[in-house]
């Protein structure tokens, strides 16, 4: 079974309840019948029923009737949730007036009912921009205990077996803290390791990556990378960690035994974090290009519950394993 396969086979014992707020968009309702076929998750889906019906007959997505559906215009909990975020954002000055007007969005509407325990988890994206889907869930469910920062970790599977863990690596933050400081970047560390364990499902050893490895080059931009090292170690003290690596260093090791001798990580390392956004995004594209790596997410982490950004570009297939990732990490943090 390849990692996929087995995602999708440990979300099917899990029977998550997963919110599609897109309701609407063809991908993902052909996403939410596959889903529902398989039995990967239960789904919630949001617009308008007689629309969502129409376009599951003309379709032929036989097993869309097997999904809840919510109307954001009308709907038994409105009133519920407009208190919920009101009581969440009062110190943000919402008023019920501005709630009842967000609430209507169904990124919002998503959000909420995660929020007050109706679903389990949401993946959103495919018609909406990454902002659009993050800003509702950064305002109301916010981030895991001891954790400010959210960012998107991808598993990236290569072709050539010898790199990582078996040819699987964990890149991260790739899609979304644009500029983190030295404690953001050891949170992203800890929240990768969460990651890598849950969903890729193996040991994480992770190499903290600068244009310097131990001291080969002095600069404030190295001097945070090592910094986080330690601030991640003092966060979870069984983390199998090392900083500041280059990129070779980390993943050859040949090189790593020459550049970072006694190192437990150089040339062994399976998860790779980026001492920003730019880098982490520019090289996880392209590792995927220019290597035909697969690339399986954002997986974001750090939030309080699982809520994942799809890209605009989605395939049917995308949304299908996206939701399933999204199930894993709902059960994991029940
Ligand atoms: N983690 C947790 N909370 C956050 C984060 C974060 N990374 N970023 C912002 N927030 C919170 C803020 O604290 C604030 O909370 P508050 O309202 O309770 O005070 C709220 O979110 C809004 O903060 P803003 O700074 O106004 O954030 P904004 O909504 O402008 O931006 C965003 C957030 C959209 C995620 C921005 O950081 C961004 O654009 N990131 C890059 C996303 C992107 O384009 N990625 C690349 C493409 S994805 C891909 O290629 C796979």
């Amino acid at each position: 079974m390849n990692l996929l396969e087995q995602i999708k086979s440990k979300a099917k014992q899990h029977n998550m309840r997963i919110v599609l707020p897109e309701g609407t968009e063809e991908r993902t309702l052909k996403a939410a019948n596959e889903i529902l076929k398989e039995g990967i998750a239960r789904i919630i889906l949001i617009g308008k029923k007689d629309k969502i019906l129409q376009l599951a007959s003309e379709y032929n997505l036989g097993a869309i009737k097997g999904s809840t559906i919510i109307d954001p215009d009308q709907h038994g909990k409105m009133e519920e949730y407009v208190s919920l975020m009101v009581e969440l954002r009062k110190h943000k000055g919402l008023t019920s007036d501005a709630a009842l007007e967000l609430i209507k969005d169904p990124l919002y509407l998503g959000t909420m009912m995660i929020k007050a325990g109706d679903a389990d988890g949401e993946v959103a994206g495919a018609m909406n921009a990454t902002g659009d889907v993050l800003r509702p869930a950064f305002q109301f469910v916010k981030t895991l205990p001891g954790i400010t920062v959210v960012s998107g970790a991808f598993i990236m599977i290569m072709k050539d077996k010898e790199f990582g863990e078996n040819g699987l690596l964990v890149f991260a933050d790739c899609a979304v803290h644009p500029d983190p400081d030295e404690r953001e970047l050891a949170e992203i560390a800890v929240a990768t390791a969460k990651t890598t364990k849950a969903i890729a499902g193996f040991e994480p050893r992770i190499a903290m990556l600068s244009f310097s490895t131990k001291g080969s080059a002095q600069h404030e931009l190295v001097d945070k990378v090592v910094n986080a090292t330690r601030i991640a170690k003092e966060m979870n003290p069984d983390l199998k960690i090392d900083g500041e690596l280059q990129a070779d260093a980390a993943i050859i090791e040949s090189i790593g035994i020459k550049k970072a001798p006694g190192s437990e990580i150089a040339g062994k390392a399976n998860v790779l974090i980026f001492p920003s956004l730019d880098v982490g995004n520019i090289a996880y594209k392209l590792v995927q290009r220019l290597a035909h790596a697969e690339a399986i997410g954002p997986v974001l982490q750090g939030m309080a519950a699982p809520i994942n950004d799809l890209s605009r570009g989605c395939s049917v297939s995308d949304i299908v394993n996206l939701v399933a990732i999204t199930a894993n990490q709902a059960y994991g943090e029940r």
